[in-house]
């Protein structure tokens, strides 16, 4: 029997992400030596006393509320207000199985288009498409940093008629790792206040954040308007756990009831063991926080290495303030590349894997144009565990220690220069 497929969903491709991921360790099992600069999983362990947790609460089997459990949703809410000074009530913060899945429920039942800067997120733009979305890009500038500016939103709001409109923002940023100002943040705020935009604010690298800018999250100009997301797969390295969080603020709380009636007819809960294991996370944050700055401090001298080289070997390359990603352009050698048959970045990273052993993502599948010569670059291919011995336990390494630090990504890096030549 042949299976009729809802086209919203049969039209879907593999997420970019996780497909790179199986193409890369499929090449390396081969025996290919891959340097694998595609996926962004935290390559540290799980901070101690959340593995810990975990071990102690194997024996829960209840189902939990589906809104999370009330400790874990009032740690959450005093967390973030002592970390980011954010207001939001307990009573408002729902635990998902990642923010992902939340954020796609929030899209699902929010009316109105979604606009994204590009770049962005692979999985906005799927999301939007599954839920029939009419789905807004806004091209930023590598001059600003690729940061979404209030005039590039006020514009593309002004053409919309929609009266709701919701912007996902994602700061610190994958894939750039750019990470906004607070006057840009005062600026998009104003703008979003004049459109009536709800924001949702992808913060999951909010403690993923190494530069000289402090992180302040949009919530803090913006209460009004803005759902918070975030969770525990990237500062607590615990992506597999599967455990995420949004916050609504009180001028929003007319979707909790429709979100809690959502979660209880499709997830039902997260597992129960899974958030009694990250209580210690957010409700004695100092037993981890030396443990989640030195990871910042070694992903932010990781982003410095790979910035510093790019510019050398000639590509044109911001650099990460949080995150643990880059995006590069290879736009200098344009003409050289096009003489070898590669005018788009699905052709330039392709032949790069094939010809170099060096996984990226193409740029257009984060929504840059079709000829956009650019490349998403994750930087942690390195023993994480390893590396926390090594690094200097004050995190700071001096430039020196790049290479033996990151072997994998100085041999991409060397790669790449000979490939261009
Ligand atoms: C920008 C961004 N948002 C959200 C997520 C999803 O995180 P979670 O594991 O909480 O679902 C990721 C994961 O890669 C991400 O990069």
């Amino acid at each position: 029997m042949q299976p009729i497929i809802n086209s919203q969903i049969s039209n879907l491709k593999e997420s970019a992400t996780l497909f790179i991921n199986q193409l890369a360790l499929k090449l390396r099992s081969e025996g290919q030596d891959i340097c694998h600069l595609g996926f962004g999983e935290s390559p540290f362990p799980v901070p101690e006393p959340m593995q810990a947790a975990l071990r102690e609460n194997a024996w829960r089997k209840q189902y939990i509320s589906g809104l999370g459990l009330a400790e874990l949703r009032q740690a959450v809410a005093v967390f973030c207000k002592n970390e980011f000074g954010y207001n939001y009530s307990f009573e408002n913060i729902f635990i998902g199985p990642g923010s992902k899945e939340l954020i796609f429920q929030l899209v699902y039942l929010l009316e109105g288009p979604l606009i994204v800067p590009a770049p962005s997120w692979v999985s906005y733009g799927p999301q939007a498409k599954i839920r029939s979305k009419t789905f807004i890009t806004i091209t930023t500038d590598i001059k600003n940093g690729y940061r979404l500016q209030a005039e590039e939103l006020d514009k593309t709001c002004s053409g919309l008629e929609s009266p709701q409109k919701i912007l996902i923002l994602n700061n610190p940023s994958n894939p750039t790792g750019s990470v906004h100002t607070p006057d840009e943040l005062r600026a998009l705020a104003e703008v979003c206040r004049k459109h009536g935009v709800i924001v949702i604010s992808d913060e999951i690298y909010a403690l993923t954040n190494f530069g000289e800018i402090p992180f302040e999250g949009i919530a803090r100009y913006y209460p009004e308007g803005t759902i918070t997301t975030s969770g525990v797969s990237k500062a607590f390295s615990a992506g597999g756990w599967r455990l995420g969080f949004a916050m609504i603020p009180d001028e929003l709380s007319e979707i909790k009831r429709p979100l809690s009636a959502f979660v209880s007819e499709t997830f039902s809960c997260v597992s129960a063991p899974i958030q009694y294991a990250v209580l210690p996370g957010f409700k004695n944050y100092e037993s981890v926080r030396k443990h989640v700055e030195l990871c910042s401090a070694i992903h932010g001298a990781a982003g410095k290495f790979l910035q510093q080289r790019f510019v050398e070997i000639g590509l044109n390359c911001p650099e990460p303030q949080g995150a643990f990603y880059l995006f590069p352009d290879f736009e200098n050698f344009k003409d050289m590349l096009s003489s070898r048959g590669i005018s788009s970045s699905q052709e330039l990273s392709k032949r790069i894997l094939e010809e170099t052993g060096v996984a990226l993502l193409p740029g257009a599948d984060f929504y840059m144009p079709d000829d956009f010569l650019g490349v998403r670059v994750a930087s942690v291919d390195y023993d994480g565990a390893q590396l926390m011995q090594n690094f200097p336990q004050s995190g700071k390494a001096s430039p020196e220690m790049y290479t033996s630090l990151f072997p994998k990504l100085a041999d991409a890096c060397e790669r790449l220069e000979k490939w261009l030549q």
